[in-house]
């Protein structure tokens, strides 16, 4: 690795919980680190229900994420340990399974697929009939007519994660720079840092980018680097469980209501997340009626009690998904720059792999096992492609119907 006298060792562009974790463990590794970011802590965790669901989020055709999935959850207990001890805050890990269950008999034929496929997996869940459903939870509507237990997925609370991770970063010497990066700068072929609005340089050896949803529209890019990122649109709620109606339920609960999916997310201190809606709609972040409707009928279907609760949040947030549903990360065909993005569905259940395999590749320059089916390269054009200016991810347009859980999920 080659290291500046007067700038950074790591650039980190993006400081949510991806930027963050990279931030983190590469200044542990003793890499002069900096972060860009006009927020830390900010994007997408901010939203995000911080299910940590590798079982119950098993999709067909993604079997090497599977794997990456579940070794991040597996790290899951020690991260969250050491960054509590790092920080000096708590996080709202908390290790109370989920439970799927179906309201009809299509969506029971659904989620009897996708045991199938758990097992084929080697995935630990358990097979309940309604009446076992409702036994756990009490608040099951009495429709429910089966499910899936799975005690290994469990919850965080991804804005309790991000602020640990900003003061764990800051203890660990991290600096921040708070302005977004406005452009990569590129110097003898290999990326030499980025210039701010202010039109400060910051020179790095190493630059990380980790911008999310926005990644592939950082000017600079070149355009061998594809960085094919878009945005997916999220819209979630937040409720209030008052004390009188505590245990409303002990553990993640979600459900295929008529084919559309949804997720309630309950956390120690009385907050009830719901979400989430689907939406390819560009950079759009407008929280709809359409969207908090659906959440509260399909909600209210599976859980009917809902109804009582005060609601005290509706926001939307923007997935950034790849292709392939899969992460990018590692070494960009650009010398210098990595990516560390595309996580789409699983930002806050791959933070801990995400940081241990940033933290080893800026540090030694190989890429660990774990990570190599998502290297960046997957997705570059190929030597002597036509080259059109520079990369500019995905366009992002907001083709599709507004707001479609059921359609752009490509669950089983
Ligand atoms: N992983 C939950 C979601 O993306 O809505």
């Amino acid at each position: 690795m080659r290291f500046s006298e007067d700038g950074s060792d790591v650039l980190v562009v993006g400081g949510g919980i991806i930027g963050l974790v990279t931030a983190w463990r590469s200044a542990q590794r003793g890499l002069r680190t900096t972060v860009a970011d006009p927020e830390p802590g900010g994007g997408a965790a901010g939203v995000a229900a911080g299910m940590l669901a590798a079982v119950t989020e098993l999709h067909y055709g993604e079997q090497a994420l599977l794997g990456l999935n579940l070794a991040s959850a597996g790290r899951y207990p020690a991260f969250v340990a050491e960054l509590e001890e790092a920080s000096g805050q708590g996080t709202g890990f908390r290790t109370c399974g989920t439970l799927s269950v179906a309201l009809d008999s299509d969506d029971r034929a659904h989620l009897r697929e996708l045991h199938a496929l758990q097992q084929r997996s080697g995935l630990d869940s358990q097979w309940l009939s309604g009446r076992e459903c409702r036994r756990l939870e009490p608040m099951l509507a009495p429709g429910v007519r089966g499910g899936l237990r799975a005690d290994g997925d469990h919850q965080i609370d991804p804005r309790r994660l991000a602020s640990a991770l900003v003061v764990a970063c800051e203890r660990a010497g991290v600096a921040f720079r708070r302005a977004w990066v406005e452009r990569l700068t590129v110097s003898g072929g290999r990326a030499a840092g980025g210039v701010l609005a202010d039109g400060t340089e910051l020179a790095a050896d190493q630059v990380v980018l980790a911008g999310g949803s926005r990644s592939g529209r950082l000017p600079g890019l070149p355009a061998s680097v594809a960085v094919p990122v878009r945005p997916v649109k999220g819209q979630v709620l937040r409720l209030r469980i008052p004390p009188v109606y505590a245990p409303f339920l002990s553990r993640t609960v979600r459900a295929l209501v008529r084919g559309s999916h949804v997720y309630l997310v309950p956390r120690a201190d009385g907050e009830l997340v719901v979400g989430a809606t689907t939406e390819e709609m560009g950079w759009d972040t407008t929280v709809t009626a359409g969207g908090v409707y659906e959440l509260l009928r399909d909600a209210h279907e599976l859980v009917p009690g809902i109804t009582e609760l005060p609601l005290t949040e509706s926001r939307a947030g923007l997935r950034p998904a790849s292709p392939d549903n899969a992460p990018l990360l590692g070494p960009a065909r650009l010398p210098g720059l990595h990516l560390a993005t595309g996580h789409h569905r699983n930002g806050v259940l791959l933070t801990p792999v995400t940081g241990d395999v940033m933290g080893e590749v800026l540090a030694t320059g190989e890429l660990p096992e774990v990570a190599r089916p998502f290297g960046p390269d997957r997705f570059a054009p190929s030597p002597g492609a036509p080259l059109s200016g520079t990369s500019g991810g995905t366009s992002a347009s907001g083709s599709a119907s507004a707001s479609d859980r059921t359609h752009q999920e490509q669950t089983v």
